[in-house]
């Protein structure tokens, strides 16, 4: 059996919970599966949240966190056609990413496009996916609408961000610094605003008097009303996610009176109710990052040893763009 180093959550709790250790077994792969080599994994906000038990779904302990990584094929089922060894393939998990090796359906993998290194393929799924998604089939952005971002140096916000440039809209980034707002600006934002000045709403209307069309919002808290209150008339509000830790709560009449719609998404709901869309919009995202429309933000990179600083650079919303872990591609045998 194959044995590996890994990150290992043995108690929910916070990201010093968990602790990288030598001799993890690596399962043979099963029917339909393949075992890949993790070169790179990213760390997303969910990973945070699963570690703390906090997530929508709870993992039974002990588990080896990570849901995004890039890596080599090693070894296939014999039933495998379409996945072989040698393919440098990425994909997203719930858990297992950080670690030497990954086993899982070859279906859940997709071959990395030539010319995009390891790091940038593991950082691209989940934040670009759950942001194309959002915006193209959720939100119906069309090319000219006005699109506000918030928490726009985030990984799903910047993501939003660069893509809503590209689909053509005029982008207004919403965040808490500079730095985020510099990286924002670089990746296609128009206009820019800190909403640690106060008055996001008399902000917003400053630079937008003619209100939005979409506001995209990873972030929640006291941010989405005032976002919300920024749109125009049919506008659209897609909650992505509420990194700041607390579900806002809109007044319906505000629904009724700008005559505006609330919309979710939920990437797993997603990619399972509405298939087709999701697999378009994937081969159109796909072709963004082949030809470099599309370039993930890689704001922080730690080895593996370093998972615990990298997960509460992640939960302490400090991370502009996307936080990548190097895996170590050593494997040890035994038995
Ligand atoms: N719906 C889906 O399918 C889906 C998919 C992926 C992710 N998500 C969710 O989307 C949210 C954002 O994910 P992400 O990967 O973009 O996270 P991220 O990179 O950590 O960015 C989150 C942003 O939220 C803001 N924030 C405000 N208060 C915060 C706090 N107390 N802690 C952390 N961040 C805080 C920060 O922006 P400022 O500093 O600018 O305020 C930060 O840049 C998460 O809740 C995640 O679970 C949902």
């Amino acid at each position: 059996m194959a044995l590996m180093r890994a990150a290992v959550c043995h108690e929910y709790g916070k990201p010093d919970a968990v602790r990288v250790e030598d001799g993890v077994e690596v399962a043979s792969p099963g029917p339909g599966q393949v075992r890949v080599r993790v070169r790179a994994a990213a760390v997303n906000f969910p990973d945070v949240l699963l570690v703390a038990n906090q997530y929508q779904l709870t993992v039974p302990t002990p588990f080896v966190p990570g849901s995004e990584f890039a890596g080599e094929v090693v070894e296939v089922a014999s039933d495998v056609r379409d996945v072989a060894v040698g393919d440098r393939v990425f994909g997203a998990v719930t858990v297992g990413a950080f670690g030497e090796q990954i086993v899982l359906s070859a279906g859940d993998v997709r071959p990395i496009p030539p010319g995009v290194d390891d790091r940038l393929a593991a950082a691209f799924g989940v934040a670009h996916r759950t942001a194309y998604h959002t915006l193209r089939s959720v939100a119906g952005l069309r090319r000219g609408d006005e699109l506000i971002v918030l928490g726009a140096g985030g990984g799903v916000g910047l993501a939003a961000v660069r893509i809503g440039a590209a689909l053509g809209a005029t982008v207004t980034a919403v965040a808490s610094s500079t730095a985020k707002l510099e990286v924002a600006a670089a990746h296609g934002a128009a206009r820019c605003v800190n909403h640690t000045a106060g008055d996001l709403r008399g902000a917003l209307r400053a630079v937008l008097p003619g209100g939005a069309d979409v506001v995209v919002d990873p972030v929640g808290g006291p941010l989405a009303e005032p976002a919300l209150r920024s749109l125009r008339y049919r506008g659209r509000f897609v909650t992505v996610g509420y990194a700041s830790g607390v579900i806002p709560r809109i007044p319906l009449n505000l629904v009724l009176l700008k005559g505006v719609e609330v919309r979710g998404i939920q990437l797993r709901d997603f990619l399972t109710h509405r298939a087709e869309d999701a697999a378009r919009d994937d081969r159109e995202l796909l072709a963004m990052l082949a030809d470099g429309t599309v370039r993930p933000h890689i704001g922080a990179t730690y080895p593996l040893d370093e998972v615990v600083v990298a997960l509460r650079h992640v939960a302490d919303g400090r991370a502009i763009g996307k936080v990548v872990l190097d895996i170590a591609p050593s494997v040890a045998s035994a038995g």
